[in-house]
């Protein structure tokens, strides 16, 4: 694996490979000190053009337990806000020889284009509203870790799917971990042809209840220029994932940011069939995985999970 761009360009058995060395990376993070020296000497280059709390926090933490060295660029402040090309920007911190370049951005497809301007790997931490692959691999490690296999889960992602990376990353895998994946929100927020992607679609939440997951998107106001719903409080009132529409056999998940009280109430974010904080959580040794699959993984270099040369020890 050169760069991850795309969900699309891993296989099941990709996926796996990556969430199993992640479970076995969690084995770091229940340790007095949570590093290893794996990374010692690489560096990764944290390039973020739009907000996050979640994935920036985690691909730092993630980095630094492999003991790389990160630096960590959010565009304002920066020389961007002087008219710095994207180009020119990834050309100018490339001087700094970064191993690992992870990228967010509001333009669908600029990873893949950064891709082209330098040596790095890159991963794509967003671009736009196309793909959030390490959310994908999160979501399907914190499932896994929950309930074991995926084949035949029903899943229901439920809300803004038009505007949502994390939905079209999640329906690629979770379809290809042989999960049955259902889309359900109001008629101007479903992509028209997104069946194409294996999912099936509702356009009210009356099955609900078929769900084995319940997976809640954000309204992404940031990327509307129109009204898409008359109004919050009526999406709220047909499509919320509340008390008295989660069952209680049901999981629930989100990738956060949550808005409550538009998609999902209090009551269900703080309930005990949440899955929120352990997706939090899972993101720190997924994206370790990530990191060690495109510096060590990919070269083949050994077949140890914690260092390519020696046995897992604090760094
Ligand atoms: N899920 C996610 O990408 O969250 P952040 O925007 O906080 O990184």
């Amino acid at each position: 694996m050169n760069h991850l761009l795309s969900i699309e360009e891993l296989d099941r058995a990709a996926i796996e490979r990556i969430v199993d060395r992640a479970e076995r990376f969690a084995e770091v993070a229940d340790r007095e000190i949570k590093k290893v020296p794996t990374l010692r000497g690489r560096m990764v280059l944290n390039l973020f053009y739009e907000s996050s709390t979640r994935t920036r926090s985690s691909f730092e933490l993630a980095a630094k337990r492999l003991s790389a060295d990160v630096v960590n660029f959010s565009a304002g402040g920066s020389s961007v806000e002087k008219g710095e090309s994207l180009k020119d920007t990834v050309l100018t911190l490339s001087a700094h020889k970064p191993d690992v370049i992870v990228i967010r951005t509001p333009w669908v497809g600029a990873a893949e284009l950064v891709s082209r301007w330098c040596s790095a790997a890159i991963v794509n931490a967003g671009d736009g509203k196309h793909e959030h692959p390490t959310q994908a691999l999160l979501d399907v490690y914190t499932l896994r870790r929950r309930i074991g296999s995926l084949d035949g889960l029903s899943v229901w992602i439920v809300g803004d799917v038009t505007h949502s990376r994390v939905a079209r990353s999640n329906i690629i895998a979770l379809r290809k971990m042989g999960a049955k994946v259902t889309v359900a929100g109001p008629p101007t927020l479903i992509p028209r042809q997104i069946e194409a992607l294996g999912c099936e679609v509702r356009y009210t939440l009356d099955d609900l209840h078929t769900a084995d997951v319940v997976y809640a998107l954000r309204m992404q106001n940031e990327r509307m220029t129109e009204a898409w719903v008359p109004s919050l409080r009526e999406y709220a009132a047909w499509y919320q994932v509340n008390g008295r529409r989660l069952r209680p056999r049901q999981l629930l998940m989100h990738p956060g940011p949550v808005n409550r009280g538009v998609e999902l109430s209090g009551e269900v974010v703080d309930s005990p069939q949440s899955l929120i904080s352990a997706q939090v959580e899972a993101g720190v040794v997924v994206r370790m995985a990530v990191l060690y699959e495109l510096l060590s993984g990919a070269r083949g270099e050994t077949p140890s999970p914690l260092h390519p040369t020696r046995s897992p020890q604090p760094a």
